[in-house]
């Protein structure tokens, strides 16, 4: 019986995760989005639904089209094709104001004649918010963002992080449905991001409002995000929780733009339901069928494939330390060694290849030239047919 509830309460932590907050309701649905700037296809299918309380991520490189997706749920832009629906609304036509949004930008957007207080009571007036309620709203929307204090300063007073502070702030006053936040951390310096990443994810957490987050910053999304959304060319690659996104990338393109990745390409020597067995050089390694990425029933002998792994999941042994460990080992060479403080960085040749591994275990006795065996877990590469 005991055994049995702790399974409920693990499976129960694990929807939770995997839900974003143990909800199942959308709060923001995009069906079949597409957009078009002349001949230039911004958004090429877009499904899309986000649920309620939780903080998702767009994350892709430059221009692959999360400005015009967080554009779409804002109603600034109209899809060419598809619908966008809030808290199972159809908004499709209906215009920004009254869609009952929180918005920031990257560029600080707060109206520079305006004091904070007028900055953040502008969106009550219209609102038709009282004097004094406007004035109790304002006040705990700047205790939020640990800005209190600061209500009669004009933003060329502020620094850049007060001043994003603010334009969150103001975001937040009139207590919308649905907070958009597009790179607002990108003009700042790292120290600040960092910061503003965490107090943005507490604060998301504290007043629990779906929030949805655009940036092209693979860390920011990876450490803030209930789910991130990686998008590429106008496409979604993968929608997944930020562990998922990290370990089992479903595409080449988010294993590379995701982390760091040493590639090695091989021929496919045999497949099997549990394993596909790789030639690289004149080495075999294997790798589970649950990481081939694409259609795994379409490999056969003979194909030629590339491999990807992460530098930490690489282990490095001197050659008599072999042990009986369920790794795959290759004999290589160390070409450079780095010191990080925590860790090794270690380049190996491996069939000719450069090859970087990051580890804490490392043999005094290694230095470059020293042939080593490097070793990884089938369940830890990922395979893709060229
Ligand atoms: N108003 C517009 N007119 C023409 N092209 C645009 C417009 N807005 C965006 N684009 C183009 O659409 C593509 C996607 O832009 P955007 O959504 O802003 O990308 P991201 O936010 O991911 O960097 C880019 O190629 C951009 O140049
Ligand atoms: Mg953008």
């Amino acid at each position: 019986m005991e055994v049995l509830k702790k399974d409920v309460e693990i499976n129960r932590q694990h929807l939770e995760a995997v839900q974003g907050v143990g909800s199942n309701k959308n709060d923001v649905e995009i069906k079949g989005a597409f957009k078009q700037f002349g001949a230039n296809v911004v958004l090429n299918g877009i499904d899309l639904e986000v649920k309620q309380g939780e903080l998702l991520t767009l994350l892709g490189p430059s221009g692959c089209g999360k400005s015009t997706t967080l554009n779409l749920i804002a109603g600034f832009l109209d899809p060419d094709r598809g619908e966008v629906h809030i808290k199972g609304n159809n908004v499709t036509k209906v215009p920004p104001y009254k869609r009952d949004l929180g918005m920031v930008f990257q560029t600080y957007s707060l109206f520079p004649h305006m004091t904070v207080y007028e900055n953040l009571s502008f969106g009550l007036k219209l609102r038709k918010v009282g004097k004094a309620e406007q004035k109790k709203k304002i006040s705990k929307a700047l205790e939020l963002v640990k800005m209190s204090g600061l209500e009669n300063r004009y933003p060329r007073e502020l620094s850049g992080g007060q001043r994003q502070r603010v334009a969150i702030s103001r975001a937040l006053v009139v207590e919308p449905e649905l907070l958009l936040l597009d790179e607002p951390l990108s003009n700042l310096d790292a120290k600040l991001r960092h910061e503003l990443r965490a107090e943005i994810k507490r604060l998301q957490k504290e007043i629990g409002v779906t929030t949805i987050f655009v940036t092209h910053d693979q860390e920011e999304a990876l450490s803030m995000s209930d789910r991130v959304v990686v998008m590429n060319a106008g496409k979604i690659e993968q929608i997944s929780t930020p562990t998922e996104i990290y370990n089992h990338p479903k595409t080449e393109f988010v294993f590379q733009f995701i982390g760091k990745s040493n590639c090695f390409e091989g021929n496919v020597s045999a497949v099997d339901k549990r394993k596909v067995a790789v030639k690289i050089g004149s080495d075999i390694t294997h790798v589970d069928t649950n990481n081939v990425m694409g259609n795994e029933s379409d490999l056969k002998t003979g194909d030629e494939v590339k491999l990807y792994i992460r530098p930490e999941k690489l282990q490095v042994v001197s050659l008599d330390e072999k042990s009986s460990s369920p790794l795959d080992f290759h004999r290589a060479k160390i070409s450079q060694m780095n010191y990080l403080g925590t860790s090794w960085e270690i380049n190996v040749l491996l069939q000719g290849k450069s090859i970087q591994v990051l580890t804490s275990a490392f043999d005094s006795s290694w230095q470059n030239g020293s042939e080593v065996l490097i070793g990884w877990s089938p369940s830890e590469v990922m395979l893709v047919k060229k």
